[in-house]
Formats: structure tokens, sequence, C-alpha cells
């Protein structure tokens, strides 16, 4: 049987040059690099100078171009995940539109699902290109949370870093296995409930202010830790593989806490779990595509890989995705 596949076929990915240490941090509020560590796993992270999410998104889409051969000429869509956009409206993806010249007509969109966005734009874009709507797209996830983070609260300033990955998706064919290349299941999941346990507490029709992150930090850690290993989980089981067959798994990059935790819910070892937390924080929907991008440059991740995605973040939103690199 031949079906339509989405293959991803290049990575980019950027980084804001501004390193902020633990250290740093710890003349900024009350606190110290061994509570950072210990709690959390992050040593450093990104700090954006001036530079906004659609100038890394810029770089990022730039460097996945170059890795897939390809130019904007070449794509239908950009979908930009992030909770941090240049402005209110237009989106991000059409400042990327002018920026990177993109053709005339190519479907510009940013997706809102907090640190699940990249996820939920890939799961978007492999539908539409199964459903033979398009058939190549750039796929961004991106923030500059170093903006929304309120520089003066301990319980959140030392968690976050800015930054940008990307991916281009093209359509492939396929024989409907699990061998194939390609995007072999996704799955998204959502829950109201948990509004607001975890939120930027502004908003244009509420405060008219962006806000800052606030959040239930025990509440969000133990969901997450489930949400994560369900969501792995499920696209394992659509595609008929076991945790066995997997190369690897990128959990969102929040905490390395959670990402240990899910590693062994999933009964991976170590050094299948990709951790990207201790050098870029949590980027939210840029941890993903930035751990991909990283790991396939350095040549850790290869053709042929299969890996799970999974994402968990505001709403509660959470999702996975299983891809044969
Ligand atoms: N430095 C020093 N002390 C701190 C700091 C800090 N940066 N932040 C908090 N503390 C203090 C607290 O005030 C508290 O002090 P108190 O007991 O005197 O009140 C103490 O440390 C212990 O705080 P706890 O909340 O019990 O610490 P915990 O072990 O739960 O760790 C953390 C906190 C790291 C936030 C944890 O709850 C967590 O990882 N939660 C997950 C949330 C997360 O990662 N969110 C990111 C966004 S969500 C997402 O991406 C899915």
């Amino acid at each position: 049987m031949t079906l339509i596949r989405s293959e991803i076929v290049g990575f980019g990915h950027c980084l804001p040059q501004k390193v902020l240490t633990n250290d740093d941090l710890s003349h900024m509020v009350d606190t110290n690099d061994e509570w950072i560590r210990t709690r959390t796993g992050i040593c450093t992270r990104h700090i954006s100078e001036g530079e906004t999410t659609s100038d890394i998104s810029f770089k990022a889409a730039q460097m996945a171009l170059k890795s897939a051969s390809m130019t904007a000429q070449d794509l239908d869509m950009i979908i930009v995940a992030t909770v941090t956009p240049d402005n209110t409206t237009p989106t991000v993806a059409a400042k990327l539109s002018k920026r990177l010249e993109a053709k005339y007509g190519a479907i510009c969109m940013d997706i809102s699902a907090a640190c699940s966005g990249f996820v939920y734009a890939l799961t978007v874009v492999d539908n539409m290109i199964r459903l033979g709507q398009i058939k190549t797209a750039l796929v961004i996830g991106a923030e500059t949370l170093s903006n929304i983070v309120d520089w003066t609260d301990r319980n959140t300033c030392v968690l976050f870093g800015d930054g940008a990955g990307a991916a281009i998706v093209r359509a492939t064919q396929g024989n409907g296995t699990a061998e194939d290349t390609g995007i072999l299941a996704t799955k998204l999941y959502a829950d109201g409930s948990h509004y607001d346990n975890l939120i930027i507490n502004g908003g244009v029709s509420t405060t008219r202010t962006a806000g800052y992150v606030t959040m239930d930090g025990k509440e969000v850690f133990k969901f997450a830790v489930n949400a994560l290993s369900q969501a792995a989980e499920t696209v394992m089981e659509m595609a008929g593989v076991s945790s066995k067959d997997v190369d690897f798994v990128i959990p969102h990059q929040a905490n390395i806490r959670i990402i240990e935790g899910v590693g062994k819910k999933l009964n991976l070892p170590e050094e299948k779990v990709i951790v990207t937390v201790d050098h870029h924080g949590n980027t939210s929907a840029a941890s993903i595509p930035l751990a991909l991008s990283e790991n396939y440059h350095a040549g850790r991740l290869k053709k042929g890989d299969l890996v799970v995605l999974t994402a968990m973040g505001a709403g509660f939103t959470w999702g996975g995705a299983l891809v044969r690199i």
C-alpha cells in the first residue's frame, strides 16, 4: 500500500548570543547555583538582547532551508509556534514570509499551544500534507520568554530561556509500516480545567499588557510526567512499536526531574533520552525543535533513527509525535 507521509528534511536553530548563568541569577534574586541545578538541572540559558522572536526564527529558518537544500520559494506554508510574537497581529509567520521572500500565496499561521506548540504545529502540517493541501512547510518553535519573565520572581525567572528551532517538512511516499521515513503517528490532547495552573497573567482583552509567567510548580510537575509519558506511549502504540524500537525520546525540556521521570516511565535507558535543558533552560515551543536541530547537526541524531517527541504546556495542552528521521 502506498500512502502520503510527511518527512523532516531539514533542521535549523538559533540561540541568542548572551548566556545567563545561575551565578548571574544569584546577583538578581535570592537564589544560588546549587538550588537551581538540583531542582531543575539548568546551568545556563540564552537571553535575547533586543532580538525579536522573528529575528531568531529567521536565522533558524535559513539554517533549516540550507540543510534541506531548499529556498523559501519551495514553501507552501510557514507555521510558527510561539507565545511571544513580535506583534499581536500579524503573525510571526507572516513576518518570516516577508523576510524570507516566500512565494505568493504560501500559507502563514502562528499557533498558540505554549510548550506543546511545536508538536501541535507539526501535527497540523502532517495532516495538511497527508490531505494533499500542501507539499512543503517550514515549522518553527520560537520564543523570547525573557520578555514575559518577572526578573524579580525567583520561583520562575530561573527556569526559562530564549531560542528558536526550525524544521522543513515535505510530502513523501510511504508503505504504511513503521519502517517508513517521516511522521508515523501524532496525538494531541488538552484539558482546559487546568487553565489557571500555568498562565501568562496578562493579555489584550484583559490587562492590555503581555503579563508574566506564573504557575503552580508542583501541580505542573505532577501532571507533566504522566502527560508526557501518555503521549509518548500512545504514538508508539499507534505505529505498532515499543520503547525497545525507539532510538531517542525528546521530551519537552522543562526540568531534568520531569525528563528523568518520563525516561523511567517509558523504560528507556538514559542514553536514549535527549537532554538540552541544562544549557537551554525551558524555551517553551522552541525546546523540541532546538533539541532536534542541535542533535542532528552534532551527528547524534541520524537518518533512519526512530524518535519520539513529547510535549506538555499551558492549557494544559500535551501531545506526541513518532518520527523516523
Ligand atoms: N532559588 C532558591 N529557592 C527557591 C527558588 C530559587 N530560584 N525558587 C523557589 N525557591 C524556594 C521556594 O520559595 C520554597 O521556599 P519555602 O519552602 O521557604 O517556601 C522552596 O524553594 C521550595 O520550593 P518548592 O516549590 O517546594 O520546590 P520544588 O522542589 O517543587 O521545585 C520547581 C520548584 C523547580 C519549580 C518545581 O516545582 C518544578 O519543576 N515544577 C515544574 C514546573 C516547570 O518546570 N514549569 C516550567 C513551565 S511548565 C512546562 O514547561 C510544562
